[in-house]
């Protein structure tokens, strides 16, 4: 019998395409997860339109509006509270939370980042990658900790590097593959698959998380 589905809020600062793949997976009756409300820190993140269009609940939590970091977590916090959130999703939200709001969360708080982290953490990963002349790169779901893009990771997908790509080329690709991958690092951690345990993620079934290989 499987259990209740998992209530998840999304944060988002932008056009919100992780957070469509988001709402599109947890459609599936047998998603483990649910998108209980969309909260954007930016008034015109065209994400919002998106998730209301989908008949999603959604709230602005506008930074500008707040002295300091500390009040701005303490109202995101409140608006997720108040959707009965118990997973949150950072979907292309680019404010650094508080070390006291993440550290309330952890476990229940993913990201995606696109990279193969722990390589090319922060700004411009593909500019990175390209720089680096690495031959694969690909993006990766993970638990959030204070430390940026440093959680422990819950599934990755790669993408070859191509001689004539551009950071735009690249990172369309790269994207493709968010829109597969983050659902299915939600799926894991929602239906209790992968779990933060010990500053590890912690798997129950191996070979069902070898489905966020590429
Ligand atoms: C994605 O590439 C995500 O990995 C990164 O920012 C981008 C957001 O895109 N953190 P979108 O708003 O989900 O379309």
């Amino acid at each position: 019998m499987p259990g209740a589905k998992k209530r998840v809020g999304v944060l988002i600062s932008g056009r919100g395409s992780n957070m469509a793949s988001l709402i599109d997976a947890a459609q599936r009756p047998d998603y483990p997860a649910e998108i209980a409300v969309v909260v954007s820190n930016r008034p015109g993140a065209g994400g919002l339109a998106r998730a209301e269009a989908a008949g999603i609940r959604t709230a602005v939590v506008d930074h500008k509006l707040f002295p300091d970091r500390a009040s701005f977590d303490a109202a995101l916090g409140q608006a997720f509270d108040a959707a009965g959130a118990d997973l949150i999703c950072l979907a292309g939200f680019m404010r650094i939370l508080t070390d006291g709001f993440v550290q309330g969360r952890l476990g229940r708080m993913l990201n995606i980042h696109p990279s193969l982290l722990p390589s090319f953490k922060g700004l411009h990963p593909h500019r990175q990658a390209l720089d680096a002349g690495v031959r694969i790169h690909g993006c990766t779901v993970h638990f959030v900790v204070p430390e940026l893009d440093s959680g422990p990771i819950i599934a990755q997908a790669a993408v070859a590097v191509l001689p004539e790509d551009t950071d735009d080329a690249l990172g369309a690709r790269v994207l493709a593959e968010e829109h597969r991958l983050y659902p299915l690092g939600l799926e894991l951690v929602a239906g209790g698959q992968a779990r933060l345990e010990g500053g590890r993620t912690v798997f129950s079934d191996p070979g069902r998380t070898a489905l966020g290989l590429a």
